[in-house]
């Protein structure tokens, strides 16, 4: 029996047994702000200037896995799907870059939003569908469909993770690529991410986040790798409250970008690509650090 057809028997099961990835009191916190995520000073602001590191991040890892792109639009031809896109700030440039991209939300509202900016520009109309449902919904009705997963500060809400990752597993296309980025679960992310973010500086909304559903790079790494996934590359990210900006850091004991291939069966967990000096210098985002507190 593959690893392929046993995960997806095994999902079907844990679908019907009624293990959802939802948690609707997660989704809640979502609902007051559903009209503020294009308000580049409002709650979203974080997410906005994320977007200066984790787009390109994607981008060059996606792009350094092929040899064929198309100058202008180097993610033409890459279908992805954007789990927990909110209001699409980070389908967007995505699909910019030339991407067909399918953003998911169990938020109506949020959807809503994300369709709306959407329409002020044409050209992404054709390149980015919305869909208000859960990723076991789009596991039920699809299988290997899609070259790229990103789940970006969305595990930290999920309510079963390891059935979100065994969906991931189920509808990524074989050697797809999974980027998550989350917080990590330490005793810096609880003073830096929950006291100092959102009961100090109110960066982001007071109970935004719950620190029991952090979850360290090390232990998301070996749940990965139960389900099938190879991790390629864990690099640290630092948010300054003073300038509003991000930037790539050693460290993985606060926020971190992850990115994991869909093995093929027969591989080992061991095989992370190793990266060169010159690569690392030209390209910090690829090094693989896995440092906590
Ligand atoms: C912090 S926001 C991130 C939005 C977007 N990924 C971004 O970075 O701009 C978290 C999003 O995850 C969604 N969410 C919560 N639980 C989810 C789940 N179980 N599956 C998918 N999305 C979920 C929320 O509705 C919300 O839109």
């Amino acid at each position: 029996m593959t690893f392929g057809f046993f995960c997806r028997s095994a999902a079907r099961q844990l679908f019907s047994a009624s293990h959802t990835t939802v948690d609707p009191k997660e989704v809640k916190k979502f609902q007051l702000l559903a009209h503020k995520w294009w308000d580049e000073q409002g709650e979203y602001s974080p997410l906005h200037s994320m977007n200066d590191i984790r787009v390109p991040f994607i981008r060059d890892t996606l792009l350094n896995l092929s040899s064929d792109h198309q100058l202008g639009s180097p993610l033409s031809g890459i279908k992805i799907l954007d789990v927990g896109c909110g209001g699409g700030l980070l389908s967007e440039p995505l699909g910019r870059l030339g991407a067909s991209v399918t953003g998911i939300d169990p938020l109506e509202d949020n959807i809503r939003t994300a369709e709306q900016h959407k329409s002020f520009d044409p050209d992404l109309d054709k390149r980015i569908q919305y869909k208000s449902c859960s990723l076991e919904e789009i596991a039920e009705e699809s299988t290997e469909t899609f070259d790229v997963i990103v789940a970006s500060e969305v595990v930290e809400h999920v309510a079963d993770l390891e059935t979100f990752i065994s969906c991931c597993y189920q509808v990524l296309k074989p050697e797809g690529s999974l980027f998550i980025t989350t917080l990590s679960k330490t005793q810096l992310s609880y003073v830096l991410g929950i006291v100092v973010a959102e009961k100090i500086m109110g960066i982001v909304p007071d109970g935004t986040h719950d620190w029991e559903k952090f979850i360290t790079p090390e232990e998301l790494e070996r749940l990965l790798e139960s389900n099938g996934f190879l991790v390629k590359a864990v690099n640290g990210m630092l948010y300054n409250p003073f300038s509003g900006s991000w930037s790539w850091i050693e460290s993985t004991s606060i926020n971190y970008a992850l990115h994991a291939m869909k093995s093929k069966a027969q591989e080992q967990s061991s095989s992370r690509e190793p990266i060169s000096e010159a690569e690392e210098e030209q390209h910090p985002a690829r090094a693989n650090t896995s440092t906590t507190v």
